[in-house]
Parts: structure tokens; C-alpha cells; sequence
């Protein structure tokens, strides 16, 4: 080795002592003839003091260093190093490497870009806080292996080039070349395999399981990420799968970013957070929801509210334990439709003040009320989002972490647009026993074409074992209790829209293998890059992928996506018709 000790390593214990070190040069200062230079590695830095030359290095240089260890004056400790007490006395030194004057300082406090630190990923990768995300992403990783493997979990690897299993977003595809106009996909996750691993009776499967998604990017998505993927046989209810993964989560939680979190987790309907709190996501570390208003509000004589609520609408408020100003006020009202009031020193304004005289107003007393009228999932997402709105820019939150299970999602949405139901979460989940018939009294209301109304109505009221894990309004994990019978899967399959020859071409290996005798199972995948953004409390994943790509898609270090050799295209068969 080229040393004796790490960076990290050398404190007083090693008091004149002759150690080597080696290691980046992350700062240099001349003082009269003495140069103090900091050499860093990914165990901490060590400054070391070169007294009889001066050396010829720079920023980025990798160097070996050997001397002797003594005390720094105490007035030059550094607390926040462990080798800040000391330093090392240059005997000899020797250049490793050399380095060109580098693009930017791998400091925490970054001045570069992100497509400046994307570019040049290595040196950003060298700044001390991204080599603790990914050592901390290590750690976790690690410590999930050893937990599900302590509770009989096999990790299995399924196939990255696959065949495309849609789960809402567009695949990437392979073109193959044995096979000259084919194509494999790469998996959008390993739902279906990991199914087909239960019928195969392994019982317990995880994988830390890279997924491929071609879709809009944003903070916490990008088109390859990494899920912790796991499903389990002979489950009976969701319960099985949410007390295992919340036992995990609270231990990761706990550990890495000190939430002083305890199971259970809340557990919620999809219904009760959409009237709440218009999201299947809250994030309820804000503790403002919505109150249903319509009894309140119908009948004193405001035309809006009145005549939306004949004609089926619900009245919602939400109040807001802050007085705005006519100013913000506008300014929301610019995004948002409502009607509202305040009260100060026990008076009211605002375009619904004149309809409450008479009010108790001491309940509102600097709070500002908002109050929506509608019906239906896109009004509810609307008050998400205004409640979301509102709670980031004039609230604080009441408390750092708020965990909970969102369960019993509609197996169903019905797409308005395009005149037809798509799962909620993917195909393969299954209804409630209790909710078979409806899907039967679907299935009839869809062949006999009856009012959209009748068949949104139906749709919301079958419900799926589904169940989603939140974490301060992040969608952190998903999953749900499989369907496990070939026909049902058929049926379902059917009623998205799916003609047999279709089922029969995507999705009759699944089929094929439930026929071979197919244990009741459920699982759940949970991203893992999200928990450890939220662990290291980063605002986005990119901060603790290696290498991830920017919103449009392209990995700035290595150049991807690129033109290829036209002779590869060839031997494919694919000739490109637009650039
Ligand atoms: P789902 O599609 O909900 O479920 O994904 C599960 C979790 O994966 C994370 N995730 C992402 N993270 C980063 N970038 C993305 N583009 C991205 N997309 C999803 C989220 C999400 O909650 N097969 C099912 C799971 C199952 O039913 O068992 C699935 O993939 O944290």
C-alpha cells in the first residue's frame, strides 16, 4: 500500500510517530518558508507541514506523503477533524498524480452548477457530502439485506432485458439483433417476474432492483432508479406486508436521520385523505385539512355555492391559521378558485364576509377561511394542491417527519378523456373479496356502454388491496395483494381494454404460470433513492445517485444518450428517420 495510515486515522495517539499518507490536495497555504497543506482521502484530512522545500503541487494533486506526527498549537485545532489536533511533518513527499487546474473546488459550500457538477461528476463525487449520501446509501442497503434476510427473504435478480409489462409509463427498448424487428423492454420494475417467483415457490423475494421508466423528470424521479422490490406468499391481508416494511422503515428512519419514529404508522383510507386533505399523498407534517362546509354554507344566499350545490357539489374549507393580505390573497387567486374571508379584531372581510353575519367569528379570529365548491377526484387534487400551496409558503411545519399508510385505493380510475378505466396502481392488484360482485356489475355496465356517471361511480367504489407508504408528502413506496387467479387477471385485464389476443400476447406467461398452481401474494416496492434523499434530507434524488441524469435525460459525464455507429444500426435493421 501506499500508506500506513488513512487521513482519517492519524490523531494523537500516533505523536511522533513516522506514518505515510496519501491522498487529494485540498488547500495550501504558504507561511514564510513553511507550506501547510491539507491532503484529504474518504476518511477525513490531515493538514501536513512542509518545512524544508516548498513543493511542487496544486489543488487535485494526488500525493504520498511520510513524516512525522506532532501536536498543532492548540489555538489551530480543528474540531470538526479527527486528525484536527495534529499534523505531519513532511520527510519526503512523492506526486502520484498530477491534476489540470480543476473546474471547481470539491468543497461542500459548491459554487458550481448542477450541470457543472453533473459534467464533472468525479470531482463532485470527492466533496465530503456526497461521499457520506453514498456512504450512507451503502449502509442502508446493506442494513436491508441482513433485515430481510434475517426474515427468510431470498435475494433473487430477474432479467434486464425483458419484455415490456406496462406500468403507466413508456418503456426503453432494446432493439435485439438475433432477432432482426424485435424488441426487448427494459422492466419498468420486476412486478411480474417477481409474482411468476412465488408461483415458483421461493415464498419470500427482494431485490434491490434497478427499474427503467421513460417519463416526465423532476426532483424525485429519474429514468432509472432504484426500488427495494419485495413480495411474499400465502399473504391474507395488506396488514402482513405494512407491519414488515414498517418495521424497516422506522429502523432506517431512526437510525439515519434520527426521527424518533415508532410503528405503527397511521394507517388512512384513500377516501379520508382525498376529503382531508385533496392527496392520496398528504404530507401532514402541516395539520391543517379540510372541513365539509355544504350544510354551513348552502342556502345564505351565494349564488356560486348555491347553485353548484343543487346540482350536486360539495362545499369545502380549509382554514388557514394565518391572516393573509389582499395582496397574497390575489396572488392565489390568480392559481386557484375560492371564495374567503378573515377575521380581525372580531370583523370580517373578504368575498364571503357578507354572507356570514351573525357568525361566532371568535373561531376565526386571524385565520383566513378558503372555501371551494365541486365534486369529483380532479376538484379533491385541486384542494391538494392549494392546501399544498399554501402550507409551503405561509406555514411552518408543526413537526419534522410525518409517516403514514395510505390503503384501499378504487382498483379503478376512470379516464373522462379517453372514455375508459385504468388501474390505480397497476393491473395485478387485486379487489376486496367483498367488492367481486361490483366488478362483475362493471363489467356488464361497460358492455352495455351506460352513463359515464354511473360508471365513474362504480369505479371509486371498487376497492383494490392497495396501500402506499408517506413520508412528509412523498410517495416513498407502493404495492398491493395480488390477483392470483388466472380468470379474475383475465377479467381485469379485459376490462381496461385489452382484447384476448392482447392478453394473450402480453401477459400469457403470467396467466400460464398462475394455471401451474399460483399461492395467494403481495408485495411492495419502496424507492430506495427517495429514502435516502429524505435520510440525508436532500431535496433531490440526483444527490445521491453516482450518476444521474438532468431533467431531460441525459447523463452529462459520460455523454449519453449519443448517436451510435451506423454500422451498428444496420446490423439491427433500424434506420433513424428524425434527428
Ligand atoms: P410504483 O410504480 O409505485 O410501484 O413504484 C414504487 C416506488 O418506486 C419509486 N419510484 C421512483 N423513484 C425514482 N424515480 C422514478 N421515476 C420512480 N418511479 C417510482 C417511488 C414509488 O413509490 N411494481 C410496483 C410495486 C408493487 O406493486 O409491488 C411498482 O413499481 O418511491
Amino acid at each position: 500500500m501506499h500508506r500506513t495510515h488513512t487521513c482519517g486515522q492519524i490523531d494523537e495517539s500516533l505523536i511522533d510517530q513516522g506514518v505515510v499518507v496519501a491522498g487529494w490536495v485540498v488547500a495550501m497555504r504558504e507561511l514564510g518558508a513553511l507550506t501547510f497543506v491539507v491532503i484529504r482521502d474518504r476518511y477525513g484530512s490531515v493538514q501536513v507541514v512542509f518545512e524544508r522545500e516548498k513543493p511542487n503541487i496544486a489543488h487535485g494533486y494526488v500525493i504520498k506523503v511520510e513524516g512525522k506526527v506532532r501536536m498543532r498549537p492548540s489555538n489551530q485545532f480543528r474540531e470538526d477533524w479527527r486528525s484536527g489536533k495534529v499534523e505531519v511533518v513532511v520527510e519526503s513527499y512523492e506526486v502520484l498524480n498530477s491534476a489540470d487546474p480543476l473546474p471547481f473546488q470539491p468543497e461542500d459550500e459548491v459554487k458550481a452548477s448542477e450541470e457543472a457538477r453533473l459534467k464533472f461528476r468525479p470531482l463532485d463525487l470527492r466533496r465530503p457530502k456526497m461521499q457520506e449520501n453514498i456512504r450512507i446509501r451503502h449502509e442502508i442497503t446493506l442494513f436491508i439485506r441482513n433485515y430481510l434476510s434475517r426474515k427468510g427473504f431470498l435475494e433473487l435478480e430477474t432479467p434486464i432485458l425483458t419484455k415490456s409489462t406496462p406500468e403507466g409509463a413508456r418503456d426503453f427498448i432494446v432493439p435485439s439483433r438475433l432477432q432482426p424487428g424485435n424488441f426487448y423492454a427494459l422492466p419498468q420494475s420486476p412486478q411480474l417476474y417477481k409474482q411468476v417467483l412465488m408461483v415458483a415457490g421461493f415464498d419470500r423475494y427482494f431485490q434491490i432492483a434497478r427499474c427503467f421508466r421513460d417519463e416526465d423528470l423532476r426532483a424525485d424521479r429519474q429514468p432509472e432508479f432504484t426500488q427495494l422490490d419485495l413480495e411474499m406468499s400465502f399473504v391474507s391481508d395488506p396488514e402482513d406486508v405494512l407491519v414488515l416494511i414498517e418495521e424497516l422503515i422506522a429502523e432506517i428512519f431512526n437510525r439515519w436521520a434520527n426521527a424518533g419514529v415508532s410503528v405503527p404508522f397511521p394507517r388512512y383510507t384513500y377516501k379520508e385523505v382525498m376529503e382531508r386533505f385533496g392527496s392520496d399523498k398528504p404530507d401532514l407534517r402541516y395539520s391543517i385539512e379540510y372541513e365539509d362546509w355544504t350544510e354551513r354554507l348552502a342556502g345564505l344566499g351565494n349564488r356560486i355555492i348555491d347553485s353548484n350545490v343543487e346540482r350536486g357539489a360539495k362545499v369545502k374549507a380549509l382554514v388557514l391559521p394565518v391572516t393573509l393580505s389582499r395582496g397574497q390573497v390575489d396572488r392565489l387567486q390568480k392559481e386557484f378558485q375560492f371564495l374567503w374571508f378573515k377575521v380581525s379584531e372580531g370583523r370580517a372581510s373578504g368575498n364571503l364576509a357578507r354572507f356570514i353575519r351573525g357568525w361566532n367569528l371568535s373561531p376565526y379570529e386571524n385565520k383566513t377561511v378558503f372555501v371551494f365548491v365541486g365534486r369529483g377526484r380532479s376538484f379533491l387534487e385541486s384542494l391538494g394542491e392549494f392546501r399544498h400551496t399554501v402550507a409551503k409558503g405561509f406555514l411552518k411545519p408543526e413537526k419534522d417527519w410525518a409517516f403514514l399508510w395510505v390503503k384501499d385505493f378504487p382498483l379503478f380510475y376512470w379516464n373522462k378523456e379517453e372514455g375508459r378505466v385504468e388501474p390505480a396502481h397497476h393491473i395485478f392488484t387485486s379487489p376486496y373479496e367483498e367488492h367481486l360482485p361490483l366488478v362483475e356489475e362493471l363489467e356488464s355496465s361497460i358492455e352495455r356502454e351506460e352513463d359515464p356517471q354511473r360508471i365513474e361511480e362504480l369505479t371509486l367504489s371498487i376497492l383494490g388491496q392497495q396501500y402506499d407508504l408517506v413520508i412528509n408528502g412523498v410517495e416513498i413506496g407502493s404495492g398491493s395483494i395480488r390477483v392470483h387467479q388466472a380468470d379474475l387477471q383475465r377479467r381485469l385485464l379485459r376490462l381496461i381494454g385489452l382484447s384476448d389476443d392482447e392478453i394473450e400476447d402480453r401477459f400469457g406467461f403470467l396467466l400460464n404460470s398462475f394455471r401451474m398452481g399460483a399461492p395467494p401474494h403481495g408485495g411492495i416496492a419502496l424507492g430506495l433513492d427517495r429514502i435516502v434523499a429524505m435520510c440525508r434530507k436532500e431535496e433531490s434524488i440526483r444527490e445521491v445517485i453516482l450518476f444521474p441524469k438532468t431533467t431531460t435525460g441525459v447523463a452529462l459525464f459520460e455523454g449519453a444518450p449519443s448517436p451510435v455507429d451506423p454500422k451498428q444500426l444496420e446490423e439491427l435493421g433500424i434506420r433513424v428517420l428524425t434527428k
